[in-house]
């Protein structure tokens, strides 16, 4: 039997170049070996406040690009989370099973408890128990994360652990999948935190819509240090953060790619790295306008995912229902 792979992404933005080099560039190599599920994570995206209006139109945004990079809905189900009840039940009961200990560690809710400290809700703090059901559900084997999500799939193991210490065998506990170069891709103003969509510093954050010009110039512009080596290091963030962008990109080595740029200053190298990324981008963004422009299919690709998922869930939640000992 096959195995299976789940992962979620939030539709509260556009995606970036870190979400698209630590997760999705390696979902699609997958879909041969494993039954995949890729998911819109909407219920995760309100623990932020949402405009209605932005919200709906990053969801539809956030489908189209994922089979734009390559996802193909007749080999991945591609839905939305609100879409199939299963996943805010199985949320609720695990919460019942979650410990405030486990979740008071998370760092996650703490980053975000301090960027948002007029709004620090329920479900922001049980985001993490959530994210447990949509894995379990589908008794996925295997989660495709970058490295900021570690720690929830640890969570995940353990909640899921203990509810089978209690009722036997319910849930497979999973395994998370992290890229060995790319799982954490930094800003390129601030190379010492994670690029990421909600970043406000202009220039940081490089969205997979962004157009060729504006990429060769926020690369332009990235943050390097004061000696002129272009080579990894711990004590150079901003250079190895490029590098590392560059053999994503390439599918080269880090060491690779240093000798690409042996002898070269600084100024070559980031007009180099901006120019493969917005080449090696524009296909995935004339698929992406191509997919926008067809509401019909995309309407059809959610609909198709959503009672697939369904039909995949409704089993493990019979099963969890039956254990607890609801009538
Ligand atoms: P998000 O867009 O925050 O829902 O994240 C979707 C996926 O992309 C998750 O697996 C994240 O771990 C991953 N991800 C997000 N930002 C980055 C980043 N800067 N570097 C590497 N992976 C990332
Ligand atoms: N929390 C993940 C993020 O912020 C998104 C997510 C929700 C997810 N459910 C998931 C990832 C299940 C993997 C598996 O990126």
């Amino acid at each position: 039997m096959k195995k299976t792979i789940f992962s979620g992404i939030k539709p509260t933005g556009i995606p970036t170049l870190g979400s698209f080099l630590g997760a999705i560039t390696h979902w699609d190599k997958l879909s041969a070996q494993y039954n995949c599920l890729y998911c819109v994570v909407d219920l995760h995206a309100i623990t932020i406040r949402q405009d209605p209006a932005v919200l709906r139109d990053n969801g539809r945004n956030l489908l189209a690009w994922l089979i734009a990079l390559g996802l193909d809905p007749e080999r991945n189900v591609l839905y939305f989370q609100s879409h199939v009840p299963a996943h805010a039940e199985l949320g609720w009961i695990l919460n019942c099973y979650t410990y405030v200990g486990e979740l008071n560690r998370m760092t996650q809710f703490k980053d975000k408890s301090a960027k948002n400290a007029e709004n620090i809700n329920a479900g922001l703090y049980t985001y993490p128990v959530l994210q447990t059901a949509d894995i379990v559900l589908f008794q996925a084997n295997l989660v495709p994360i970058g490295d900021d999500q570690r720690q929830h799939l640890e969570l995940c193991r353990d909640v899921a652990g203990r509810f089978n210490k209690i009722y036997g065998d319910i849930f497979t506990i999973p395994e998370a999948f992290v890229p060995p170069v790319g799982a954490r891709i930094m800003g390129l103003q601030n190379p010492t935190d994670k690029m990421s969509k909600s970043d406000e510093t202009s220039g940081d954050c490089i969205y997979l819509s962004d157009a060729s010009d504006v990429i060769i110039k926020k690369f332009k512009k990235a943050v390097t240090d004061s000696d002129s080596q272009i080579r990894v290091a711990e004590d150079k963030p901003g250079i190895s953060n490029l590098l590392t962008i560059y053999a994503c990109m390439t599918g080269k080595t880090l060491s690779e790619s240093e000798a690409d740029f042996e002898g070269k200053g600084y100024g070559h190298f980031k007009q180099t790295v901006g120019e493969v990324v917005a080449e090696n981008l524009r296909p995935y963004q004339q698929e992406h306008a191509r997919l926008m422009a067809d509401n019909t299919y995309l309407d059809k690709v959610a609909a198709e995912g959503a009672k697939k998922a369904a039909e995949l869930a409704a089993p493990t939640l019979a099963k969890v229902k039956q254990a607890i000992g609801f009538n």
